[in-house]
């Protein structure tokens, strides 16, 4: 969708609606503002919101035929009571009034962000949000779709085409102009996360996916290097090797780097996600039910990826080290097998006890490998544990880190972009849980705290000076259902909490 931003009078502005966030009051709608833009002409416009039963309530929608405004048609969108209001609050107002335009038919949008702000926020805020909300509750899903006359057409081609906000002065649009670039960034990366984890195993396997990173790291201007099976070998990367050995789709680590060269003395931090194309479960094979969803096994590496572009586009002075451990993990003659012992690139020795809980598996070796490159941040994000869904659902992920630095930084981050995280123990006795009887270490600890002793695990292959978090977000990348901003399936979640929280760690 294009933004643009205009500075007029929103109801002369053409387009085919004219949108209105409303905060809600008492008993009623606070239409104070919108009566003054559009309520001389337009004399019955409280009576009929009234009557629809219109109180401003958070994404509550009413569009009315009006006179009053070019289009001919305004679109009033609650915004909940104002001092209530978040900025996931706002995400979703723009998030409801994008759906019920595409649902319209209307091609060019104008909003009305009224005045000088929202409930404190400044106009860029207000800006970045309303286009980030839009973008995301439009998110494409349509790419294996071939349209046809059943009905079955790609429903994306409905999006409405321009955006256009307005301002009330010189000031307001270069700040609306500033906030809309920032959405469009943010909302790029989490876009492209969505649509890898969405594409199905087939049309995703892991050098599929190291040639998706070999194109966004020429379009934001990264480099990027592939290691297969040859070269893992190499770097003994028994873990990522282990849990590829199962499929006739070879493994790969995708690295891509970014920053300045020489010896700029900006940070450098890396990022490693979880790649797996697909998960099976290997030998010790999942149930089939839902099966299907473990498409979205690569959640990790799409978020550590998105967050890439986010942070090019948006020009953050860092380094950056993005490792993708990609895999599919599936039965088969080279597959490992519940008993076999690997050797991992650290040169630890892993039983492998469940091949089931293969995430640790490739992403030890990745860390392992970032270590080496000596960053100052490193942060993990992996669908690694349904223990850790069971825990804490849908809406948090769980965040286990060594470092209070990156604790607080989370937690912010994610409050900013509605990625919530919420902070899990990580102490030595979990370490004494993955203890191997025949190697050094097992990679199954005990039923009760799955998470934690999965997290224990990445931990013993991070070197003890690196600030380290990981991200368990196997509850979170995955939606069953839509909701106001997004499509049922992946949420691109983690993608703008990283690129926030890189944000906040270099500035
Ligand atoms: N990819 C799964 C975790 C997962 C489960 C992600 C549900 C998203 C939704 C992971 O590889 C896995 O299978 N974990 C096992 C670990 C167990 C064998 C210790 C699990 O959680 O059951
Ligand atoms: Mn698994
Ligand atoms: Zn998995």
């Amino acid at each position: 969708m294009r933004w643009s931003v205009t500075k007029a009078n929103p109801v002369d502005v053409a387009g085919n609606l004219l949108v209105l966030p409303v905060f809600a009051g008492k008993k009623k709608a606070r239409l104070e503002p919108v009566l003054e833009l559009v309520g001389k002409g337009h004399p019955g416009l409280v009576r009929s919101v009234k009557a629809a039963g219109f109180l401003g309530k958070a994404q509550q929608l009413l569009p009315v035929a009006s006179g009053a405004c070019k289009g001919g048609w305004l679109l009033l969108v609650g915004l909940g009571e104002r001092d209530a209001l978040s900025l996931d609050g706002i995400r979703r107002a723009a998030g409801a009034a994008a759906s019920r335009a595409r649902g319209m038919d209307a091609r060019t949008c104008v909003v009305g962000l009224l005045g000088a702000g929202l409930a404190g926020y400044d106009q860029q805020t207000v800006a970045r949000s309303w286009t980030e909300g839009a973008e995301l509750a439009l998110s494409p899903t349509g790419e294996l779709k071939t349209g046809g006359e059943d009905g079955a057409a790609d429903p994306d081609t409905k999006n409405p085409r321009t955006w256009k906000l307005v301002a009330a002065d010189a000031a307001g649009q270069r700040a609306l102009r500033a906030g809309t670039t920032e959405g469009q960034d943010y909302a790029a990366g989490c876009l492209l996360s969505r649509r890898l984890v969405n594409l199905p195993a087939n049309h995703l396997t892991p050098r599929m996916f190291a040639d998706e990173a070999r194109r966004v790291a020429r379009a934001e201007g990264m480099r990027c290097r592939v290691l297969g099976p040859a070269q893992l070998a190499r770097q003994k990367m028994g873990g990522i090797l282990g849990v590829g050995g199962g499929s006739h789709e070879d493994p790969q680590l995708i690295i891509l780097e970014s920053g300045p060269g020489g010896r700029k003395k900006v940070p450098t931090i890396g990022l490693v996600g979880k790649g797996l194309t697909f998960d099976a479960g290997g030998i010790s094979l999942k149930p089939a039910a839902k099966m299907d969803e473990m498409k979205s096994d690569m959640g990790g590496a799409a978020a550590v990826l998105g967050a890439a572009v986010i942070a090019r586009r948006r020009r953050l002075p860092v380094r950056l080290l993005v490792l993708i451990p990609a895999a599919e993990n599936l039965p088969g003659g080279g597959a490992v097998k519940p008993g076999d012992v690997l050797t991992m690139a650290s040169g630890k020795t892993i039983e492998v006890l469940n091949t089931d809980a293969e995430g640790r598996l490739v992403l030890a070796d990745a860390l392992h490998y970032a270590c080496g490159r000596k960053p100052d941040f490193l942060i993990d994000a992996a669908t690694l544990t349904g223990a850790c869904a069971i825990a804490l659902g849908k809406h948090f992920a769980g965040l286990m880190s060594t470092s209070s630095e990156l604790i607080d930084t989370l937690i912010q981050a994610g409050g900013e972009t509605g990625e919530r995280v919420w902070h899990l123990p990580l102490i030595d006795e979990h370490k004494k849980s993955i203890a191997g009887t025949w190697s050094d270490l097992k990679n199954l600890g005990p039923r009760y705290g799955g998470a934690l002793s999965a997290a224990a695990l990445l931990w013993e292959f991070v070197d003890e000076d690196i600030p380290w978090a990981h991200l368990d977000i196997a509850g979170t990348a995955w939606a069953d259902s839509a909701g106001p901003l997004g499509p049922k399936g992946g949420t691109g979640f983690g993608a703008r909490l990283l690129a926030r929280a890189v944000e906040l760690l270099v500035s």
